[in-house]
């Protein structure tokens, strides 16, 4: 039996958050089941806005032992670091001479910074490298290296998903012959969205996230900052229209939600109360997942070891596939 093949890049940027976890991680490693995963850190990604090498190195370490710790086995996937497997640079290389800078002066990072340049009088490309220009491409030949039939990512990655899809069509339409296998893309549709502490969408920028592997202490601290309506413990209130109960959903058993939705309907409950419901019930869950965090963060040669053997693997298909995509070329 012939798995298809799912792939995605983890940029090393961030501590992983609950939204994280619920709209990337756990989907992504459910889709190892019925896939052969690939799932890589984008180390060199993360190069175009980190220039620090110490930030740059815990940060690679702390998204690969989430990862692991949440469950993603490397007997099943393959987990690699991008840094480590050349033949990407040298199929971006490649994929270059096929991308229209018009295609690169559409791409919503690169607009979005000119724009803001434009804004505050400052010149157009102030800020602007080359890597972060060019990062669509470097995209495709991550996903194209490995001959992926489906990428999940989020939503702000559909524009550079399809940009790969008009780099691989070029490149076969011109040796008329199917080089490069065409991506299907998983986009995580945005009902999945898990709220942050006020409510809006979970999100670094809104500075409302709620971090995967707090400690415990801390955890219950920052949970008890939900933000709820102004009633009084006395009240009717709707778990429907609460952040409190719209996050105990996630961690809670539908038993444990009836519960909770019942003291909600009867009124004499407090927000107090509801926050510690919440608080417990996503202790439970995360804590195996935040020992076994601990414990890969402080071995961090155990973490090296996986990297090291699936990045080895993955430069093996690799070059494979290079010497293929190169012969068709017209290079040795
Ligand atoms: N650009 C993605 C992000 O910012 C990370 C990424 C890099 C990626 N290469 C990839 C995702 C290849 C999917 C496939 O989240």
């Amino acid at each position: 039996m012939n798995k298809g093949i799912a792939l995605t890049g983890i940029k090393p940027t961030g501590t992983p958050h609950i939204g994280n976890y619920f709209g990337a991680i756990k989907p992504a490693i459910e889709l190892t089941k019925e896939y052969d995963a690939r799932y890589f850190i984008a180390d060199y990604h993360a190069l175009n806005s980190i220039k620090d090498p110490q930030k740059i190195n815990e940060m690679t370490y702390e998204v690969a032992a989430t990862w692991l710790a949440c469950g993603l086995d490397p007997k099943k996937a393959l987990v690699y670091r991008q840094s480590q497997v050349p033949q990407t640079f040298d199929l971006s290389t490649i994929l270059l001479a096929f991308t229209s800078k018009g295609l690169m002066n559409r791409a919503h990072a690169y607009k979005a910074l000119v724009q803001s340049n434009n804004e505050l009088n400052r010149d157009a490309d102030d800020g602007v490298n080359m890597g972060l220009f060019t990062y669509p491409v470097l995209m495709a030949a991550d996903i194209l290296l490995f001959d992926s039939d489906v990428v999940p990512v989020g939503k702000d990655q559909a524009q550079h998903l399809e940009m790969t899809i008009d780099i691989a069509q070029s490149v076969n339409h011109i040796y008329k012959k199917d080089v490069l296998t065409i991506p299907k893309p998983l986009i995580r549709e945005s009902t999945h969205t898990v709220i942050g502490l006020d409510g809006r969408k979970m999100s670094k920028s809104y500075n409302n996230t709620i971090p995967l592997f707090l400690p415990s202490k801390k955890l219950r601290k920052l949970l008890m900052k939900v933000v709820t309506n102004s009633q009084t413990i006395e009240e009717v209130k709707d778990p429907d229209k609460c952040n409190i109960f719209a996050l105990y959903k996630l961690f809670a058993s539908v038993e444990q939600q009836n519960n909770l939705r019942e003291k909600y309907l009867a009124g004499g409950m407090g927000w107090g109360y509801a926050k510690q419901e919440l608080f417990e019930v996503m202790d439970e869950m995360v804590s195996p997942m935040r020992e076994k965090y601990n414990e890969l963060m402080s071995n961090k040669d155990f973490i090296d070891n996986i990297l090291d053997e699936g990045s080895k693997k993955a430069r093996e298909i690799a070059f494979e596939k290079m010497k293929y995509v190169k012969n068709i070329l017209g290079f040795k």
